[in-house]
């Protein structure tokens, strides 16, 4: 893998087209590509930023407006301290970028609105790549989907890793090769299957894991406790990939809950206690995923006594991800008690779980110098 650091000087004054990651409600995934998108503005003869957000439906004329990149133009400006291009299209892109001498930065329209994005279409890919001189992927967060922008693009221009791409590479390996004993992980949120992977893939690494969200409920009810209507998987699938880890050990399940209505909202405060109290003892901490309905203050306590403990544990190595967590842990002003913040949600939990990302599978293959 080539990273941007190592960047040929006569390479890096071209035109360069980077890849990043809006898909979030808040600017902070945008501030975690700032380093990259500075140096390149200052350096490159022209900056073309490329984007996608939300899952928009190409034949719903609504979601064009709905999931418009436009309105970021100015955050990116204002990050940047510069003016931010706008482009609607390709077409537009090869008119204004492809012809720029200035050191402009250019934003494109989403992504996904050419179904070729997420089918990984080299036509596309190539059509990108024909704009710029060099490619830099510091969309870290995306990269475990094999997009044309994030993938199929780095076959045809020589292909970089940007810094912070950089950062959570070295860091999340950091915390699966030789982690500092013993290694707690905390799984919660609304999703149980993207949490089997790293459970397996841990399993023999991991001391505990402390579960919570509806990875912890779909345990509980295959253990025979009835969730009611508590958030669950239910596709029998998964449930069967499931079931098997009830036998493990290391895992620990809620003891008591919040309940509102018929639904498990947040882990009690005993079973809090208990957590905070493995934490403490951890040398490296793994958080994916809030462990209650953070959103409503009553169901936030689980987390926040969850995100106290790491903080007071200044001993261990800690790395927290996913959109909602970090959320949580911004809210609360507590993102800055970790050692790694990851931009990945899903990508964070891939690369932890040990599976090749598309994205970093095509630096590694294909990100050619010159
Ligand atoms: C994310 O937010 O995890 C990434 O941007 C990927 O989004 P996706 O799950 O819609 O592919």
């Amino acid at each position: 893998m080539k990273f941007l650091r190592d960047i040929p000087k006569d390479l890096l004054r071209g035109r360069a087209i980077v890849r990043i990651d809006l898909n979030s409600s808040d600017n902070w995934r945008l501030l975690c590509a700032g380093k990259t998108l500075k140096f390149l503005s200052q350096n490159a003869k022209a900056v073309l930023i490329i984007s996608h957000t939300g899952r928009p439906n190409t034949n719903n004329p609504a979601d064009f407006k709905k999931f418009s990149l436009k309105s970021r133009a100015g955050d990116i400006s204002k990050l940047l301290r510069k003016e931010v291009v706008f482009l609607k299209d390709i077409s537009e892109a090869e008119r204004q970028f492809k012809n720029c001498e200035s050191k402009k930065v250019f934003l494109l329209e989403n992504l996904r609105f050419d179904s070729g994005e997420e089918k990984n279409d080299k036509v596309l890919a190539g059509k990108l790549a024909l704009l710029g001189n060099y490619y830099v992927n510091e969309a870290f967060a995306v990269s475990h989907r094999a997009n044309a922008s994030v993938s199929a693009i780095t076959k045809f221009i020589p292909s970089f890793a940007g810094f912070n791409f950089e950062d959570e590479i070295n860091n999340l390996s950091k915390a699966i090769a030789n982690p500092k004993k013993p290694l707690v992980v905390i799984l919660g949120g609304g999703k149980s299957a993207d949490k089997v992977g790293i459970i397996k893939f841990l399993k023999n690494k991991a001391k505990w894991f402390l579960l919570g969200g509806a990875s912890a409920n779909t345990l509980l009810q295959l253990s025979g406790v009835d969730m009611k209507d508590s958030l669950r998987e239910k596709d029998p699938k998964i449930l069967a990939q499931m079931k098997p880890l009830l036998k493990l050990k290391s895992i620990l399940l809620p003891f008591d809950c919040k309940i509102d209505k018929r639904e498990v909202l947040d882990i009690g405060e005993l079973t809090a206690k208990e957590y905070a109290i493995k934490i403490g003892e951890a040398g490296t901490i793994i958080w994916a995923g809030p462990l209650g309905l953070f959103e409503k203050k009553k169901f936030a306590g689980g987390s926040l006594i969850v995100a106290k403990a790491i903080a007071k544990n200044k001993k261990s190595f800690s790395i927290v991800g996913g959109g909602e967590t970090v959320e949580f842990l911004r809210k609360n002003k507590m993102d800055k008690y970790f050692d790694f913040v990851s931009t990945g949600g899903g990508a964070m939990l891939e690369f932890l779980a040990g599976n090749k990302l598309p994205g970093i599978e095509a630096l590694n293959k294909n990100g050619k110098t010159n």
